[in-house]
């Protein structure tokens, strides 16, 4: 077999930090009025804040108070996340990551369009099981552009056709699929339901499980 590659996103995919995002937006959203669920946050996952931002107001405000908002969220957010530790990690992320960074045909690259990924793998001591990572202070483009998940593969030095993507939020199982990689959602079908397959975490899957549906959707 040919060396594979598994991309990790890591808000909602590797450590439970999707839910203190939506709380900072939330948190926002009620100080400002404006309207805000976790139906609306669905919408938002695996964006940049900046954009996340303009799809929570329905509209564009001027630089400066996109700036003090993204900003006011950010503090929000950095105090939940301050108070961290390893049992945030969600259930089988710790087990697939520890299995991939033994496996001699294996390789794998976080990415997320997160800011402050890089202070979240330091706080949980994760990075070393990594052999790439980048964040959203490294790309123009927001999902569902798959200018992530591209750098994550050639960091890796591997094409397309060799990666998995591991994905929780609609956006990022399109920016997968457009970047032409086999993409596992992880969570809610009814919203992933454009991933190759869809588990519940990843406590459902394995290297074996990996290897098998790449050789399903014949690139094995
Ligand atoms: C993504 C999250 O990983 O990172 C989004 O899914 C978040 O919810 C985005 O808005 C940007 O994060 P940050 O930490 O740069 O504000
Ligand atoms: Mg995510």
């Amino acid at each position: 077999m040919s060396v594979k590659g598994a991309i990790f996103d890591l808000d909602g995919v590797v450590v439970n930090t999707a839910k203190f995002h939506y709380m900072g937006w939330k948190k926002l959203a009620d100080e400002i009025g404006a309207p805000f669920d976790e139906v609306k946050n669905e919408k938002l996952k695996g964006l940049s804040r900046r954009d996340s931002l303009l799809a929570l107001l329905g509209y564009t405000p001027d630089e400066k108070k996109i700036d003090e908002l993204c900003e006011q969220k950010n503090k929000y957010y950095l105090e939940f996340v301050s108070r961290i530790d390893r049992s945030q990690i969600l259930p089988g992320a710790l087990e697939l990551i520890e299995e991939i960074h033994k496996a001699k045909d294996w390789k794998q690259a976080l990415a997320s369009s997160s800011k402050n990924a890089r202070t979240v793998l330091k706080k949980l001591d994760i990075e070393k099981y990594f052999d790439a990572a980048v964040d959203g202070t490294e790309t123009k483009k927001t999902k569902p552009d798959p200018e992530l998940f591209l750098k994550a593969a050639s960091r890796l030095g591997l094409t397309s056709d060799n990666v998995v993507v591991f994905e929780d939020a609609e956006s990022g199982v399109r920016a997968a699929k457009s970047g032409g990689m086999l993409v596992v959602g992880v969570g809610d079908r009814k919203i992933l339901h454009e991933a190759d397959l869809v588990i519940k975490d990843l406590s459902e899957i394995d290297i074996a499980g990996i290897e098998k549906l790449f050789r399903e959707k014949g690139k094995a």
